[in-house]
């Protein structure tokens, strides 16, 4: 596994200090009170984006470097987003808990990434969303970011199919230039996935 801690030793965002593209153009469908988790928050942007939004943010990784630019960064931009060290393929998430969950490119093979997607629907409390940004499994031959390994990888198919039970109102596969800091740069292949746990289960 990458060494997450050593990636993001230096000044300079990793991934810039902007939210992903994709989670900015889904911000209208997210409330903008409640509690959001976002998983493999790395340096925070996507987490601090969402306590912009106005949700009760918290951002969970397992880099502690990371964690400790996310920090500085909520600071920089005035708002409270509270950080924790954890692994998310193991830690519990508190069931009904949550608004929002996001997930921007952090990608498990099976059976890891079936059991995590089962505990972020049961995470979500009833009408609560889903965020989700994967590289699709032709990104390993477009080489512009993301792991290598095509077992982490899900098509679109796929990924819908991990998060059964989710009520779908975004789910594509696009291919676009990607410019988020110096580690995702060219044209890439995304799965894009925004979803809703439905009001009655
Ligand atoms: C490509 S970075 C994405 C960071 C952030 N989501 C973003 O879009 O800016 C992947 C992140 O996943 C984190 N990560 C990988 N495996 C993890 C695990 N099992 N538990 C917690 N964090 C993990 C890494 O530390 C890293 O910060």
């Amino acid at each position: 596994m990458a060494d997450w801690n050593e990636r993001y030793l230096g000044e300079d965002y990793a991934f810039g200090t902007e939210p992903n593209e994709f989670v900015l153009s889904v911000a209208h469908h997210l409330p903008r009170k409640g509690k959001a988790l976002d998983l493999a928050t790395g340096e925070g942007r996507n987490g601090i984006f969402l306590a912009q939004h106005g949700l009760e943010a918290e951002g969970v990784d397992m880099s502690e470097v990371g964690l400790a630019k996310a920090a500085r960064l909520a600071v920089e931009k005035g708002v409270s987003f509270v950080t924790r060290v954890a692994d998310i393929t193991a830690m519990a998430i508190p069931e009904a808990h949550y608004q929002v969950i996001a997930s921007v490119f952090c990608h498990f093979p099976e059976p890891q990434r079936s059991d995590l997607a089962r505990r972020i629907i049961e995470g979500l409390a009833p009408g609560g969303y889903f965020v989700g940004v994967y590289y699709h499994p032709e990104q390993v031959m477009l080489g512009t970011g993301g792991p290598s390994d095509p077992e982490r990888l899900g098509t679109l198919r796929e990924m819908v199919d991990t998060f059964e039970g989710l009520e779908w109102i975004v789910v594509e596969h696009v291919r676009r230039e990607v410019r988020e800091g110096s580690r995702h740069q060219g044209m890439s292949s995304l799965v894009h996935l925004l979803g809703r746990k439905p009001q009655e289960v």
